[in-house]
């Protein structure tokens, strides 16, 4: 793993010794955003004038249940994710930033392994997610500190999904699974840290296939066995892949600020 190149921004229990529990927020932002095609990585990409990267992290400190960060950076970019997060008015919880890997998943890892004694909770947030709503991640931890171990959020599918396996020049529909049964699942999600801790390490240990599958966090839970429980997700926590999700959220932004 990458050594962690952080910085803690306030003398904030460093250490982990109050009584109370808190919650840890990672915010994966190490990505190169490849489908997005610009010439910097997606989290620093701005709309409405600030980076994705920060979009979230204000949004994540604004719900009120997150009590500290871990911003996970693209490579090189340590330096420039903490100049842009340290002294924002609107962050003021402490945050720490470090390097990302070369997947989501190890990303994550990476944040993980900065989670102090205390933090009993943990989200794993996209910043390619910036206009998350509050109530969600406050719908998630509440999720999760009454008693669910793992949470996600989840909306119904619009679309009818057809199952396909390659076929020459095209693809044969095998089948369609029941619309009404699926859900397309978002960020944050979130986790009794112990478990979190013990899927991520179980699955880095997995060199098959059910870790290279796993597209979240929750899929790493799930390849453990244990249970893993939905709340309702946010039309607005849409996550931006391509330009048009860009152009999309800035539209939402002056949908809102009108
Ligand atoms: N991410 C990360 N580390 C990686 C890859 C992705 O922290 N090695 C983060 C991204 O920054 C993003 C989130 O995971 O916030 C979801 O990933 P995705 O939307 O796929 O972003 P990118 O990987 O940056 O985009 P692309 O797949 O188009 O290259
Ligand atoms: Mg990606």
């Amino acid at each position: 793993m990458l050594a962690p190149h952080g910085i803690l921004r306030f003398n904030h229990d460093p250490v982990g010794t109050r009584d109370e529990m808190t919650t840890l927020a990672i915010l994966t932002a190490a990505g190169s955003g490849s489908r997005l095609g610009r010439d910097l990585p997606k989290a620093l990409v701005e709309l409405d004038g600030f980076p994705l990267v920060l979009h979230a992290a204000r949004r994540l400190a604004a719900s009120g249940v997150v009590d500290s960060l871990v911003v996970t950076a693209p490579d090189g970019l340590v330096g420039v994710m903490i100049d842009l997060l340290a002294d924002d008015p609107y962050v003021q919880i402490p945050v720490q930033v470090t390097d990302g890997g070369p997947t989501r998943q190890a990303s994550v890892a990476a944040g993980l392994a900065l989670a102090r004694q205390g933090d009993d909770v943990v989200l794993v947030h996209d910043a390619a997610r910036p206009l998350v709503p509050s109530d969600l991640v406050r719908r998630v931890v509440g999720a999760v500190r009454s008693g669910h171990a793992a949470v996600v959020p989840g909306l119904p599918v619009t679309d009818t999904v057809k199952q396909v396996r390659p076929d020459g020049d095209t693809e044969l529909v095998t089948g369609t699974p029941d619309r009404s049964m699926l859900r397309a699942v978002q960020t944050p999600q979130g986790f009794a840290r112990d478990l979190l801790v013990r899927a991520h390490r179980t699955g880095a240990g997995r060199a098959g296939a059910e870790y290279l599958a796993a597209t979240d966090d929750a899929g790493l839970v799930e390849a453990l066995g244990e249970p893993v429980h939905m709340v309702a997700g946010d039309a607005a926590a849409f996550k931006i892949t391509t330009e048009r999700d860009l152009w999309l959220a800035s539209l939402v932004l002056q949908e809102t600020n009108a």
